[in-house]
């Protein structure tokens, strides 16, 4: 049966998948606090609709750093994704680029950053986790821009791994047919999952000196921290609380959002990810300021269940979805979409 939504898609998915592995992709750190706030908020969050509105159909086509894509709907970074799929990142990238939408690519892929832009129709960003030998950061930044990435997204919010407790019980590891593709295996020391040194504001100043790209930072969830990634210069901040995997008890991503948006003032581009799985989800973030918003697990769940057709048929769904909630609410245009579109409850 084909899925219709994308709780169809993760029912689906985890039925296709190994127990462990399905653990960690929909996993969180601790209790979970965090991984369920992402979707709770959205509930508390009500759309204020308007009627009579002359239209008919929509643009969702935007802009995201000056990269064209056909709508502010992005696939958000994610580590070794061939758990999910065989063909793991280099599938997501295809469907990414079926659907004419933006994918960000993790450090921690499973398929080299070079199969990845192979494989890709579509724009990509590089997602930076920084190495304990810098050199080995540099090198792979280097590539990326070799390779047309055009943007880097660096990762904040993970100096050390959160508190997993599902892959801790399950002792979870990659199998041993899989590795980090971007790395050998002297670069990465035989570990699989730490990050060893500590990114710091300091790390911004550094990636400037190696890579003229746009650097976004990514995970950030206070109007104090925005700010400073300002003055450092960023070219975007991608408000994120990892999905919930890292540190539990952190609010919801689109609880920050307000607050980044008004510190931020337009200075610099401002995305949302954590949660998302329907398009008024889409829709309440872009009324909250986001210029576009990205998935994570549900990229997983559409890999699972149908490699890159899936991919292209999750984002395909919250862009049918998204694009009825516009007109339902009398929005034909992205640009007409704002605050007043929403109401806390
Ligand atoms: C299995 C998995 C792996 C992830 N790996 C990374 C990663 O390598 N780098 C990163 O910046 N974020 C990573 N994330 C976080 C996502 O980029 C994103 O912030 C989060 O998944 C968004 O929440 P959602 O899953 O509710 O959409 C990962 C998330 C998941 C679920």
């Amino acid at each position: 049966m084909e899925p219709i939504n994308l709780h169809e898609f993760e029912a689906l998915a985890q039925a296709c998948m190994e127990p462990g592995a399905w653990d960690y992709i929909q996993g969180g750190s601790e209790d979970e606090v965090t991984v369920r706030a992402n979707r709770s908020a959205f509930e508390r969050i009500r759309l204020r609709p308007r009627m009579l509105v002359n239209g008919s159909s929509c643009d969702l086509s935007t802009t995201v750093l000056g990269t064209p894509v056909s709508m502010p709907i992005l696939v958000a970074p994610a580590a070794y994704q061939c758990l999910a799929h065989p063909e793991g990142e280099c599938a997501t990238a295809q469907g990414a680029g079926m659907a004419r939408t933006l994918m960000a690519a993790s450090t921690f892929s499973t398929c080299s950053l070079e199969d990845i832009a192979g494989a890709a129709s579509g724009p990509l960003w590089f997602q930076l986790y920084l190495y304990r030998n810098l050199r080995v950061s540099e090198t792979v930044v280097r590539r990326a821009e070799a390779a047309g990435y055009r943007a880097i997204v660096l990762t904040a919010d993970l100096p050390r791994l959160g508190n997993r407790e599902k892959d801790i019980r399950n002792n979870f590891d990659l199998p041993p047919d899989m590795r980090a593709a971007n790395f050998t295996e002297e670069d990465l020391e035989g570990a699989h999952f730490i990050v060893p040194i500590f990114p710091t504001w300091e790390t911004v100043d550094w990636l400037k000196t190696v890579t003229s790209l746009p650097i976004l930072v990514k995970g950030l969830l206070t109007a104090e921290d925005a700010l400073l990634a300002l003055e450092r210069g960023v070219s975007g901040i991608i408000v994120s609380n990892h999905g919930g995997r890292q540190l539990d008890s952190a609010v919801a991503s689109i609880e920050a959002l307000p607050e980044i948006v008004e510190a931020v003032a337009g200075r610099c581009e401002v995305y949302l990810d954590g949660g998302i799985r329907r398009g008024t989800d889409v829709l309440k973030a872009l009324a909250l300021g986001a210029r576009a918003v990205l998935v994570g697990r549900p990229i997983f769940w559409g890999l699972a269940v149908n490699g890159a057709q899936g991919v292209s048929r999750v984002l395909e769904i919250l862009r049918a979805e998204l694009e009825l909630a516009m007109v339902l609410s009398g929005h034909f245009a992205l640009e007409s979409i704002d605050r007043s579109l929403v109401k806390f409850v």
